[in-house]
């Protein structure tokens, strides 16, 4: 049985869980962002964006913790691969924790700047992030779009790719230990 820490060559339970389910949140956040869109005005579309609204808080609140704990508890290092790999993957590591940084901010600050509120489940509401201005709204938005669109789910596919390279080819311990199996 694994602690809840991590250490030199394992992730702890603490780690693990936050990993897989804002894996699981934000791969459903980008299809539902993307699925909605597309909807005509409707209330359900909107009930729609009040469940991705608060999905995408709950994301801000993992990623806030996933930071706290990186600094209590360090990620094992990545295993060794070719210069280029290692190179790549911390890149894409550390423009996914950005992503899902921004994620987030830019979809409260287009909420705020539109004058709608972010609740989340009901349960509270967040304070405006922006004044409500057209202009933070555009910039917002394009921001969310082309991040949820192109920059996230290109390094979602290079993150699978690395981690199914590493676990058939090289045949390492790099997914086995975030799945706990190592
Ligand atoms: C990791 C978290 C999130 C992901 C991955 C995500 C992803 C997406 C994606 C892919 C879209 C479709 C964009 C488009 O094609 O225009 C979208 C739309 C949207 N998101 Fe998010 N989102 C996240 C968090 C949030 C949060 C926290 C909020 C607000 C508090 C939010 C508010 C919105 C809104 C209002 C739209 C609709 C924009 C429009 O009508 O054009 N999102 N999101």
């Amino acid at each position: 049985m694994k602690g809840l820490y991590n250490n030199d060559s394992a992730y702890g339970l603490v780690t693990r869980a936050n990993h897989w389910l804002s894996a699981i949140l934000v791969i459903g956040l980008i299809g539902l962002g993307i699925y909605m869109t597309g909807l005509p005005d409707s209330p359900d579309k909107f009930e729609l964006y009040d469940v991705h609204k608060a999905l995408g808080i709950g994301v801000l609140g993992l990623i806030i913790l996933r930071l706290i704990w990186l600094k209590l508890s360090p990620n094992p290092p990545i295993l060794p691969a070719k210069r280029w790999e290692e190179v790549l993957a911390h890149s894409v590591r550390g423009l996914l924790y950005l992503s899902l940084l921004i994620m987030p901010f830019s979809g409260w600050a287009m909420s705020s700047a539109g004058g709608h509120e972010v609740s989340f489940f009901g349960l509270f509401t967040l304070p405006a992030l922006v004044p409500e201005s057209e202009a933070i709204g555009d910039v917002a938005k394009t921001v969310h779009a082309f991040v949820g669109n192109i920059l996230f789910p290109a390094l979602i596919l290079l993150h699978i790719a690395g981690a199914l390279k590493h676990h058939f080819i090289y045949k390492d311990n790099t997914l086995k230990r975030m799945l706990g199996r190592d």
